[in-house]
């Protein structure tokens, strides 16, 4: 499945792909923090494995080395 910024992660709570970028940008560590600043997984849960997944692409990359980008569709 790809991954576009305005992709909706988290259908219960109406969270984005952007909006979970932009909790990691403005700091958070981890999915629980996405969780308590965002409310994306605390519904169903169906969505937190993606969540890991974007939270692990930051970790891995943005986060490392500012210049690069998660590869995400236009
Ligand atoms: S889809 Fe995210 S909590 Fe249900």
């Amino acid at each position: 499945m790809a991954l576009t910024k305005t992709r909706l992660v988290c259908l219960c709570n109406h969270v984005t792909a952007e909006e979970i970028l932009g909790i990691l940008r403005a700091g958070a560590l981890n999915t629980a923090d996405v969780q308590k600043f965002t409310a994306a997984g605390t519904g169903c849960t169906r969505c937190v494995r993606e969540i890991d997944a974007i939270v692990e692409a930051y970790q891995s990359t943005v986060k490392k080395d500012p210049q690069l980008r998660i590869d995400f569709e236009k």
